[in-house]
């Protein structure tokens, strides 16, 4: 894979991690970085050496200030520039890989920041995370997932609220809601995302991507319809490692 102009790719054995990396302003999303996100979502969804993937920010302010709004402030105009971003579904490709996938947040997550850390299967925040979804203060609406992902993970009161109002919340306040999984200092943020990575690339990526797949898929099903992909899954797998299934 090249270089990117918005992103850094790193592969190290098993591991992935994409670096956002426009730290002057803040790891904007501009259309640039999603055409360079569509490129590298797909390298990853099709390379079965990479059994996990952190995403990150660069610079010590921000995982990602939200969208680009110079982007929005210049020709082509708002509805335009939306247009286009609606034009390549970065966001479906983001829900459709297979791999576990980590957001590894600090500083400002805002707008298509927090969207992007919905779209993936774990969050651990720094202590100086921030997090507010600012769109409603710019008379649109979040098109990035956020009003469903969001109230899968916190519920629609919370999901509401924070949609609503624009209220930042901090580190302790996504904690509590169940926006993120863990919070730890910021020194230390790397270095336990790494250790989760590492923990989860040491199992079977078949079971990995079967867990994947059920809790995801099957959060938009009926409990009997879950229950049967569960069961599918497990067939899958026995079968898969040549054992036969009769005591499931
Ligand atoms: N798009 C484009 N540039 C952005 C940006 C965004 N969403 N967020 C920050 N930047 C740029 C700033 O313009 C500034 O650039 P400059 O140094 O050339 O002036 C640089 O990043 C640093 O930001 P700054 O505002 O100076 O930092 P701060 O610590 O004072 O404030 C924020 C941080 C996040 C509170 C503030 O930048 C902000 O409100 N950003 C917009 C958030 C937003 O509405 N996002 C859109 C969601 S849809």
């Amino acid at each position: 894979m090249g270089a990117f102009e918005t992103l850094i790719y790193e592969k190290e054995g098993t591991i992935g991690c994409v670096t956002l990396n426009r730290p002057q302003s803040l790891n904007a999303y501009n259309i640039q970085m999603r055409d360079d996100l569509s490129v590298v979502l797909r390298a990853v969804r099709d390379d079965d050496e990479v059994r996990v993937v952190l995403f990150k920010g660069a610079g010590e302010k921000a995982f990602c200030a939200g969208a680009d709004l110079t982007e929005f402030l210049t020709a082509p105009p708002p509805v335009s520039a939306r247009r286009i971003r609606f034009d390549r579904d970065v966001w479906g490709l983001f829900l459709s890989i297979p791999q576990p996938l980590i957001a590894v947040l600090h500083g400002y997550v805002l707008g298509s920041g927090i969207e992007m850390a919905l779209c993936c299967d774990m969050r651990i925040a720094s202590d100086d995370a921030h997090f507010g979804l600012p769109e409603v203060e710019l008379g649109i609406l979040p098109a990035a997932g956020g009003t469903q992902t969001l109230p899968r993970l916190v519920g629609q009161g919370k999901a509401l609220e924070m949609l609503m109002s624009g209220r930042r919340i901090n580190a302790q306040e996504a904690w509590e809601s169940g926006l993120v999984n863990r919070v730890v200092p910021k020194s230390r943020l790397l270095e336990i995302a790494k250790k989760t990575a590492e923990k989860i690339a040491s199992y079977d990526p078949d079971v990995m991507r079967c867990v994947k797949q059920a809790v995801r898929r099957g959060i938009d099903l009926s409990l009997t319809e879950g229950l049967d992909l569960e069961k599918r899954l497990a067939h899958q797998l026995l079968r898969s490692n040549g054992l036969n299934h009769e005591h499931t």
